[in-house]
């Protein structure tokens, strides 16, 4: 036992049979006890943060915890060890993934695995029961060292998720995560977990066998936990049929309709972890064994690439985001009032009240507010699995014609017509009956706050919360600043954007904020270029094999072109007499109206069969994004938002900005060394 601090040494264990003495253990990040009956406790709960994420120092912690209860075991003063946590939000996040940015070489990062590898299967190989007791998040290295203990337990709540997210991050499980839940799981469960990077329910990861079982609430892991020490349960692997499936030429099947299903969605030159993945199982999934042996080999070049060093960059920039909200305000939103049923503001009551607000919903027709709230049923279905939890749901969504709700809203969000005089008009109206600290909006994406904050007697209190379209599916809002606006306004704005689960970004209040800014000269300019010859398709290609999730001529499509040209003008870039302009004169309009610069057809393009070389392709993309990088670096200049980082969350998040590359200014500097690197190569 290398542990220096133990007190009372253990000796031979028959002249030493009580368990050693636990508190001689002392730890930054576990708690370690052992009990009466024998059971070791290891509670995990790192010192100054608010989650378990498994870094250095808890590693290190949890591998002195391990070679005490090898001691123990050994002379039987120890009869298990359960692993719990000692945070309220959950189990373990995860591996830390700010360690992730100090490999720069394959070998260090084969290096560093070797050591949790070792320790993982020293805890598999430990001779009494270990038990895992989740409650809450338990994801990627934090599922991967449950899977490594003998028995798991978990709370059947809500927010018991587990799950296998490393696939966002632009790897896969690296803790021999691949072997054993495919051993735990069979291999068609296991790898959609790991390909998806979904969160699974407590109760889904039972059935899968992820979990061996559930109990009703926190308090009830330890007894369950203890129980399970005691009768030496142990987790039975997936079934004959599953594992059969790992076999060939079951399993070179199954690798083809994964990779077939995963093409469909993503490219492999953009994000190479999955195929990689897909690679790791049909080679070696056949032998548990040797597919631990490889797994670190497919790993490592993955978490030293650019691909996952952008992702986790990304990662980070949400948690810069969310940031944006403050923390310890006195003020928490629960009632909200919309004004306008129509595109936006039905979406919006909905996603708030799916978010768990109660909202009110005005609208000058009552059948246009009866339409909104019918058309939320789709969201809610998504949203909630039971039906009282639906029903719930629709009873927080309230019709109100007269707009009674703005009286003890906590969010009155406008979304109405966008006309100037109208708007003052209401917010003139609106001023007089709201409550004292309630958060006054609107969503404009074209007017100045300032204008429609100039006739109020407090103008300070208006603020812009900008949703983009559609509102379920995007991430970003922004939360507009402006000049008049209160500094306490915006923060309560923020906070209440990440109160309904989206991701703030306070930007200052100029022509189309901080994404339409940035987004609408690379459209321009991609209509300019189909308009002086280069094939709609080919421009399209473009964009997607640089990254886009959709080129900007079937986006503008999708969009509505009669809304590409009003923020054109709003800009001031959208000439007249274009090819653009004329399709809005004679409304086409795009996939509304069934045509645009596309035919649509049963909700899609129609586009020939064409082939273009991948490196004319390359080039193309390259021009289509100049401008986006270009007005990113102007916005910055500008200070419509704080810093570059937000400047690239915000297009990333607003306009789906290829990820991988880690943002339009992260992008050109990235570029711009590398270009230098060659230079000097040459
Ligand atoms: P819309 O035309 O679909 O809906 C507007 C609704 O407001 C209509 O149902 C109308 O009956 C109602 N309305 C008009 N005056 C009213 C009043 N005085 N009191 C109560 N209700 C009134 O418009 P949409 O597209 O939903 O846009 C609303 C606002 O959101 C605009 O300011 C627009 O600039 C902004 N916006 C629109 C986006 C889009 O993609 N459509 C994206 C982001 C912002």
């Amino acid at each position: 036992m290398s542990n220096d601090n133990a007190s009372g040494g253990i000796g031979d264990p028959a002249s030493e049979p009580l368990a050693p003495e636990p508190s001689a253990l002392s730890f930054h990040d576990w708690h370690f006890t052992v009990d009466q009956e024998g059971i070791g406790w290891a509670i995990f709960d790192r010192e100054g943060q608010s989650a378990n994420a498994l870094g250095t120092r808890p590693l290190e912690e949890l591998g002195k915890i391990v070679e005490w209860t090898e001691e123990g075991a050994r002379r039987r003063t120890m009869t298990g060890l359960v692993i719990l946590s000692g945070k309220d939000k959950g189990f373990i996040v995860g591996a830390d993934i700010n360690e992730f940015d100090g490999f720069t070489t394959e070998a260090e990062v084969i290096d560093r695995l070797r050591m949790v590898l070792a320790l993982f299967d020293r805890i598999e190989r430990l001779s009494i029961p270990v038990v895992a007791g989740i409650h809450g998040v338990c994801v990627g290295g934090g599922l991967e060292l449950a899977l490594a203990c003998h028995y798991r337990i978990a709370t059947r709540d809500e927010g018991t998720r587990v799950g296998f997210p490393e696939v966002k991050l632009g790897i896969f499980p690296g803790w021999h995560g691949t072997a054993r839940s495919i051993r735990q799981a069979g291999p068609i469960a296991a790898m959609q977990a790991m390909l998806t990077g979904s969160m699974i329910s407590a109760s889904r990861a039972r059935a899968m066998g992820l979990i061996d079982e559930l109990v009703a609430s926190r308090g009830a892991l330890r007894w369950a936990a203890r129980k399970a020490v005691l009768k030496k349960r142990k987790a039975k692997p997936a079934g004959l049929t599953k594992s059969l499936l790992t076999r060939w030429p079951a399993r070179a099947l199954l690798a083809k309709k994964m990779r077939d299903e995963t093409k469909k969605k993503a490219r492999e030159a953009h994000y190479p972890a999955p195929f990689r993945l897909i690679d790791l199982f049909e080679l070696h999934g056949g032998d548990l064994e040797a597919l631990k042996a490889a797994e670190t080999r497919y790993f490592a070049p993955l978490l030293i690439s650019d691909q996952s060093r952008n992702l986790r960059r990304v990662f980070k920039l949400s948690e810069l985001l969310k940031s944006q909200a403050p923390k310890g305000l006195d003020w928490k939103p629960v009632r909200v009032h919309v004004i306008g049923a129509g595109t936006m503001g039905a979406d919006i009551a909905g996603w708030c009240v799916a978010s768990g607000m109660e909202v009110t919903l005005q609208d000058l027709s009552p059948e246009v507010i009866e339409k909104g709230i019918k058309a939320q049923s789709k969201l809610f279905s998504r949203k909630f699995k039971t039906k009282a939890q639906k029903a719930a749901a629709k009873a927080r969504l309230i019709a109100d014609p007269t707009g009674q709700g703005a009286v003890h809203a906590d969010v009155i969000i406008e979304a109405i017509v966008e006309k100037l005089e109208i708007k003052q008009k209401l917010f003139t109206e609106l001023e007089g009956k709201i409550k004292p600290g309630a958060v006054l909006a609107t969503n404009t994406s074209s007017l100045e706050i300032e204008a429609i904050a100039a006739p109020l007697r407090d103008p300070g209190r208006l603020i812009g919360i900008h949703f983009f379209n559609p509102v379920a599916l995007m991430p970003l809002v922004e939360v507009v600043r402006g000049a008049q606006s209160r500094d306490e306004e915006v923060k309560k704005g923020a906070a209440f954007i990440t109160a309904i689960g989206k991701f703030p970004l306070v930007a200052k209040s100029v022509p189309g904020f901080l994404v339409n800014r940035i987004l609408a000269p690379y459209m321009m300019q991609a209509m300019a270029r189909l308009e002086k010859g280069e094939e709609k398709e080919k421009i399209d290609e473009a964009a997607r094999t640089f990254g886009m999730p959709m080129g900007p001529i079937e986006l503008a499509d999708t969009v509505g072109l009669d809304v590409c040209a009003h923020v054109g003008r709003i800009l001031g870039i959208s000439p007249e007499g274009s090819l653009l302009q004329r399709l809005v004169d004679t409304n086409k309009l795009g996939k509304k109206t069934g045509e645009g610069f596309y035919v649509w057809k049963d909700g899609k393009p129609e586009k020939g069969e064409k082939n273009y070389t991948s490196t004319d392709l390359d080039r193309l993309g390259r021009e289509l994004v100049e401008p986006i990088i270009a007005e990113s670096e102007r916005a910055l200049a500008d200070g419509v938002v704080e810093s570059a980082d937000l400047v690239d969350a915000g297009v990333i998040f607003g306009t789906g900005f290829a990820p991988f590359r880690g943002g339009p200014l992260h992008f050109k500097a990235s570029e711009a060394t590398a270009n230098a690197a060659l230079a000097a190569a040459e």
